[in-house]
């Protein structure tokens, strides 16, 4: 992932980004899951809920920003630097959870990512996660693809979003058996007056490369002043998340 985390702006301002994996947890079945890794984990929020439901839960995360404040403030737990693309655990676990990671992996690398999730899981082991499925955050990339067209730049969408069906099959490909899986839309408050300014800042880097820092101030500001019939809402800034939720498990079945 070539994305350069600003690690504390992200856990004092983005914390709904873990707030809304809580719920995600509760799909771990609790009878046969010990030892849960937490793939992606960021700074660690859900990793540290994930051990206050009993697991024995550790993380792993690409971001060295990130992985220090997961360090900092839960020196209790286990904190791994690797690539979820490419990662061999010691010891097999029981489960393996992941919110709000995925969208991030470019789609040709996403067979990587399933196969080493396959092989450190156990026989009976789950695989629960969470992340951008097909349709997220549409109406902020069509805005701002339009606003970069209109000035002569191209603008390549920075995420992998897909859809259900699509992802289903990319897992019964690797040796999955899908035994959950919905899509759904989830308008998300955005902390701030410049919430939807802030939160393009934060999670959109790689489309500005060839663009002018006064340049990318003026796009920012078109595109939010475009979408503020349909993303400020009673004075609050949403975006338009859709949620792609799935669990699955090592096929076992025989046919
Ligand atoms: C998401 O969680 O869906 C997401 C967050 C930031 C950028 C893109 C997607």
């Amino acid at each position: 992932m070539n994305f350069k985390w600003d690690a504390e702006t992200y856990t004092n301002q983005f914390s709904f980004v873990p707030r809304y994996g809580t719920d995600l947890i509760d799909l771990i079945d609790t009878k046969s899951s010990k030892s849960v890794l937490d793939l992606g984990c960021g700074n660690g929020v859900l990793t540290k809920q994930l051990s206050e439901r009993g697991f024995k839960a550790f993380g792993l995360d690409a971001s060295p920003e990130l992985l220090q404040i997961a360090r900092r403030n839960y020196p209790e737990l286990v904190f791994l630097l690797g690539d979820a693309v490419n990662f061999k655990l010691p010891e097999k676990v029981d489960a393996v959870f992941s919110n709000a990671v995925f969208h991030w992996i470019p789609e040709e690398k996403q067979p990587d990512l399933l196969r080493c999730v396959y092989d450190c899981l156990n026989g009976q082991g789950q695989f629960v996660f969470e992340f951008g499925g097909f349709g997220n955050n549409a109406l902020i990339h069509r805005a701002l693809k339009e606003e970069f067209y209109r000035r002569g730049y191209s603008y390549t969408m920075p995420f992998y979003f897909p859809t259900l069906g699509t992802y289903a099959s990319l897992l019964e490909k690797i040796g999955f058996e899908v035994t959950y899986a919905v899509l759904f839309d989830r308008m998300t408050e955005l902390a701030g007056e410049e919430g939807l300014a802030d939160w393009i800042r934060m999670f959109i880097q790689a489309p500005w490369e060839n663009i002018p820092e006064s340049e990318k101030n003026d796009i920012i500001r078109e595109t939010v002043g475009k979408l503020r019939s349909a993303l400020l809402i009673h004075g609050k800034w949403y975006a338009d998340y859709v949620r792609l939720r799935m669990k699955a498990k090592k096929k076992s079945r025989l046919n």
